[in-house]
């Protein structure tokens, strides 16, 4: 996810982030992390029985939805004014995603031995 993030700095700061290339990219890497990132949380959810599964799979249906929204909207109108969606939802819902919601697990799956 840091890789993303820095990709999207990197793209600002070439002054690259309305290049439809660059955008198709940052939207499939989104994705990409989204699918490998929650197949192995809910491989060890549905190992160990996390009581908290649902909710917590539930946050990641609404990433999900995001995104087929944005590569939606996107094939349609091509606006670049999607790269600053995208900027602000990763710094400020993804974070917290992953220090809330994610670290929350982290103790159960300890008393699991992991
Ligand atoms: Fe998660």
């Amino acid at each position: 996810m840091l890789g993303i993030i820095n990709h999207l700095n990197d793209l600002f700061e070439s002054h690259q982030h309305h290049n439809e290339a660059e955008i198709d990219s940052v939207i499939k890497e989104l994705s990409d992390y989204a699918i490998y990132h929650f197949q192995t949380e809910k491989k060890y959810f549905d190992l160990y029985g996390y009581e908290k599964a649902d909710e917590h799979l539930k946050i990641h249906d609404q990433y999900r939805q995001k995104i087929d929204e944005w590569r939606t909207r996107y094939d349609a109108d091509k606006d670049p004014k999607i790269f600053f969606e995208i900027s602000e939802f990763l710094q400020n819902w993804w974070t917290w995603h992953i220090n809330n919601t994610d670290r929350a697990y982290v103790p159960f799956l300890k008393t699991k031995g992991l």
